[in-house]
């Protein structure tokens, strides 16, 4: 029989709703919030009031685009964390309501799992292509850094992760120090692309194992501007993409040291990437590059599941539904990974 799972993700800016019904996608439907941008980040007590707002129109056009209705779903999952608490409270009690109104059961989602199994996701007329287990993921995004080993679905190990910054956060303080908006990524990105990347060089960090650390990169940025200002006041208009474009070079720089460090350790060559950076077109373009070079099977997710968004909240809900991992209704969001017992 079919399994038909809604997905609701609300972790920080973005109400999404997605339905999949054996593992394919029927539909995926996103309220990104604007108001944010005006500040600079994400301010999280509207964020939440967003989420309050946004998040019954979401769910409603999400079975509609489907043609499911409440009655054809099998269960809600939803994430509980980590991200923000007030956007994750909305989600959650949320979640809980319908599912006492429709009488079905609920699945809580790691937010973190659910970026690594967007590569699961199947899609009507796709290519689908899957990584095989085991399988390393790069996991990047605003607020996590890890290298992942992915045994199967739901069996994960963090293998090394950022003791400080996360890589998206380090785009996102670059973008701000250079004012050039908020979120940072996809303009540094896109800057990167006219700039010289060999063009300057910010201090690399030294740390152990598989482990990363991306606030020295962004203080060696800081310090540099300072004193390239004080000598050219035009120095940052003039080099625009150049910084960029060798900003962007050193963190893929990093990120990549670490991987090639974790597919020598584990002599694991399936690796994938995921998170809002992944959708970093120097990240996906060098990826491809040294995968060719080492043998690499790579699997970059489709750009749609690369931020924030609900199908991959509904494809681990699939997952977890087939363990018959339901949540009681007493649940309750959290906001950090470190509390999570998974
Ligand atoms: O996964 P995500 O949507 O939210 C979190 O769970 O954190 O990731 C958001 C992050 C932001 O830091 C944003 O600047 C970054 O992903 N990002 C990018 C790009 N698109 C989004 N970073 C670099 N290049 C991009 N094209
Ligand atoms: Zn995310």
């Amino acid at each position: 029989m079919a399994l038909t799972i809604l997905g609701i993700e609300s972790s920080c800016d973005d109400t999404s709703a997605a339905i999949i019904r054996d593992e394919y996608l029927l539909s995926n439907v996103m309220a990104s919030q604007e108001v944010h941008r005006q500040y600079g980040g994400v301010i999280p007590e509207l964020a939440s009031r967003a989420h309050q707002q946004n998040i019954l129109p979401v769910v409603s056009e999400a079975l509609r685009q489907a043609n499911v209705t409440m009655d054809e779903v099998d269960a809600i999952a939803f994430t509980r964390g980590p991200g923000l608490l007030g956007s994750l409270l909305v989600g959650t009690s949320f979640t809980k309501g319908l599912a006492v109104a429709a009488d079905k059961p609920i699945i809580e989602i790691n937010h973190l799992q659910g970026h690594i199994l967007s590569h699961f996701v199947k899609v009507e007329g796709g290519e689908n292509r899957q990584p095989k287990f085991p399988f390393l993921c790069l996991l990047v995004s605003g607020g996590h850094t890890q290298i992942v080993r992915v045994d199967n679905h739901l069996d994960f190990e963090i293998l090394g992760h950022t003791i400080d910054d996360a890589v998206g956060e380090a785009f996102d303080k670059c973008a701000k120090i250079m004012g050039l908006g908020y979120p940072g990524g996809p303009v540094i990105d896109k800057l990167a692309k006219e700039g010289d990347p060999k063009k300057f060089r910010f201090a690399k960090p030294n740390v152990p194992e598989l482990n990363y650390s991306f606030s020295g990169i962004k203080t060696s940025l800081l310090y540099f501007l300072r004193d390239q200002l004080k000598e050219d006041p035009q120095f940052m208009e003039n080099n625009k993409a150049d910084l960029c474009a060798s900003f962007q070079r050193d963190l893929i720089d990093i990120l990549m040291k670490k991987l090639i460090l974790a597919v020598k350790q584990t002599g694991i060559k399936e690796i994938a990437i995921a998170g809002g950076v992944s959708a970093n077109s120097g990240l996906r373009n060098r990826i491809e590059e040294e995968g060719r070079k080492r043998g690499w099977n790579t699997y970059l997710p489709a750009l749609k599941f690369t931020t924030d968004n609900a199908a991959m909240i509904a494809i681990t809900g699939y997952f977890r539904y087939q363990r018959g991992l339901f949540a009681p209704l007493d649940i309750a969001p959290i906001s950090r990974s470190a509390e999570y017992g998974d």
